[in-house]
């Protein structure tokens, strides 16, 4: 995820960025649970003096370093299929927790002991107490929720005011096609927050902020029907953020804003599906994260 404010890279400079962090997590995986820069350049097989020209400093490999971790977590995660036994599926269930958080345990033990000197440590370890949730009754097809979700496309259009000022519609791209999981990048324009939406399929949807006060949004949806469901929005942030009451009911306004605006868009493309002048078309290269879900789709469908 791009640093908000910043310029954007060359794919080169995120590659060499990229195989800094991996190796920073290749360290602590065997073993080093606090590998210094020159352990870190040494595994990269570059000079140190690289490691500062491409991230400035700890804080932003560190930054970098939590975003792969998180990647590789979500490339761990299989779902289990809904139409096993209960008994397999909390065995199942049961067991891949375990290998995730025996895989886990290198890494949250090095941010523990680092944390002390790591403002980005520390964010990212007390990340995720939640501070308030929004309800929407949606009339419309669950799916439909999805792909408006995962695609930035449409900030153009309903969040012409809003998203679009900040995180404009064409900046925007979808990076990941691991077949579980779908990721979606917002680059910032200057001085502006950049956030990355994932989308584990068939429906986890979670957004997560870079900022000074980070937020990470949660959509659950309850109640699923054919045509209806429950959206419950759960704004997770750092517990000092969430007991600040007037903090938190400021941004549940701003979200509970930019739900406002998608709401029509949704019920029109319910309306639209029904229509006999319905035809689908071709996505565009913003639209990477659709096409993601619909493949993703198409081999449930297909088995
Ligand atoms: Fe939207």
């Amino acid at each position: 995820m791009p640093v908000a404010g910043a310029e954007p890279r060359s794919p080169r400079a995120e590659r060499a960025r990229a195989s800094i962090a991996e190796a920073l997590l290749s360290l602590i995986d065997e073993g080093d649970l606090q590998p210094t820069a020159n352990r870190i350049a040494e595994r990269a097989g570059i000079s140190l003096r690289l490691i500062y020209h491409h991230f400035g400093d700890l804080e932003s490999l560190y930054r970098e370093a939590s975003r792969i971790q998180l990647k590789r977590l979500l490339e761990r995660f299989v779902p289990v299929p809904p139409d096993l036994p209960f008994d397999e599926r909390l065995t199942a269930f049961v067991e891949q927790r375990a290998r995730l958080y025996d895989w886990q345990t290198p890494v949250r033990r090095s941010a523990m002991i680092m944390e002390h000197s790591s403002r980005t440590l520390q964010q990212a370890r007390s990340f995720g107490r939640t501070a308030a949730t929004l309800e929407f009754d949606s009339p419309w097809n669950w799916k439909i929720m999805v792909e408006n979700f995962m695609e930035s496309y449409h900030h153009i259009g309903p969040h012409a005011g809003s998203l679009q000022l900040f995180n404009p519609a064409f900046g925007t791209y979808a990076t990941d096609d691991a077949g579980a999981f779908s990721i979606l990048e917002n680059p910032p324009v200057a001085g502006a927050d950049s956030f990355v939406v994932a989308c584990i399929f068939p429906l986890t949807l979670i957004a997560v902020t870079e900022s000074a006060t980070p937020w990470a949004l949660w959509y659950e949806f309850d109640r699923i029907e054919h045509h209806r469901f429950l959206l419950r929005i759960h704004l997770l942030t750092r517990p000092e953020l969430a007991a600040q009451p007037e903090l938190v009911a400021r941004y549940a306004e701003q979200i509970r804003h930019i739900h406002l605006e998608d709401i029509p868009v949704c019920e029109g493309v319910q309306r639209g599906y029904r229509s006999p002048l319905y035809a689908s078309g071709p996505l565009s290269h913003l639209e990477g994260g659709l096409w993601h879900f619909h493949r993703y789709l198409q081999r449930c469908f297909a088995s």
